[in-house]
């Protein structure tokens, strides 16, 4: 993306974006990471706009990443979402900048929670397959961000504070939520890689000495986005998959997808209490 016409980028995005959501207004922004897509499926009246259909967004390559939004409500409820079915990854080829883009948007659209998912490795021995890690904060090992630039310091403030990053209230709301569905909900620090390739051991060794839980390649760009823009953030885990070298994890793309659909109603459960949370605030 050409740095000088971030902000015109944005903008012409929004315009479609405001034109899909038609008036309604999404409780949060909710990215479904990696094997995490499905959730959308369970949305009612739900409406798809596929990412290529935004002007100046990329399109999504992962697997298991559908690149589409998802605008619909959740199950039973009037609750509305706005659900990104699938994200753009910097091991995809996307600039920083790029894969914080619909962020952007989604914040331009309106939207004012950030709720980031994807699937992780875990890096604390004490931490279970299939279960779930809420973020308390994190490290970025990526080597980039997303404000690196004159564009985003044009926008908002270029020092980002990172202090609470992660919403405590919100995050003693996912608490509440993890409870009531009887769902197994850690809380830990992630940290993310650039990858694509999974990481050694002895870099998951050095990952726990400078105290990180949890490992994957995403997320980061995103927050720091959103916190750049004034959202509020929630960050959360699924965790797919023992960090290489941890308790005998030597993870597989084939391994991370395969946890994730075992565990989908775990999500759904999960997601729809918070989310019912959000809309009584
Ligand atoms: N490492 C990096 N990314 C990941 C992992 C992991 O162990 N699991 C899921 N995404």
């Amino acid at each position: 993306m050409e740095e000088t016409s971030l902000r015109q980028a944005i903008d012409e995005a929004a315009v479609v974006l405001t034109r899909f959501l038609d008036q309604r207004k999404p409780v949060a922004g909710l990215i479904l990471g990696s094997g995490l897509n499905c959730y959308a499926d369970t949305l009612e009246q739900a409406q798809t706009l596929p990412f290529g259909d935004v002007p100046r967004m990329g399109v999504s390559t992962a697997e298991g990443h559908r690149g589409c939004f998802v605008l619909g409500k959740v199950a039973k409820t009037d609750t509305w979402v706005l659900c990104m079915q699938g994200r753009l990854h910097g091991y995809e080829g996307y600039s920083a900048a790029e894969v914080a883009f619909p962020v952007w948007v989604m914040q331009a659209c309106g939207i004012d929670i950030l709720i980031t998912t994807n699937a992780a490795g875990a890096i604390n021995p004490a931490f279970k397959v299939g279960t779930f890690c809420l973020m308390t904060d994190h490290i970025n090992a990526t080597g980039r961000n997303p404000l690196v630039g004159q564009e985003p310091a044009r926008m908002a403030q270029r020092f980002v504070p990172m202090m609470d990053a992660y919403d405590p209230s919100l995050r003693a709301r996912m608490h509440e939520a993890a409870q009531q569905t009887q769902v197994t909900l850690e809380d830990g620090v992630y940290l993310s890689v650039l990858g694509p390739s999974f990481e050694t051991p002895a870099e998951i060794r050095a990952f726990a000495t400078w105290g990180a839980d949890t490992v994957a390649m995403s997320v980061v760009e995103e927050v720091i986005a959103a916190r750049h823009c004034g959202m509020r953030v929630v960050g959360m885990s699924l965790l797919s998959n023992m960090a290489c070298g941890v308790e005998g994890g030597d993870p597989t793309s084939d391994e991370v997808m395969d946890v994730a659909r075992a565990v989908e109603q775990d999500f759904t459960a999960l997601m729809d209490a918070f989310l019912q949370k959000l809309s009584c605030e």
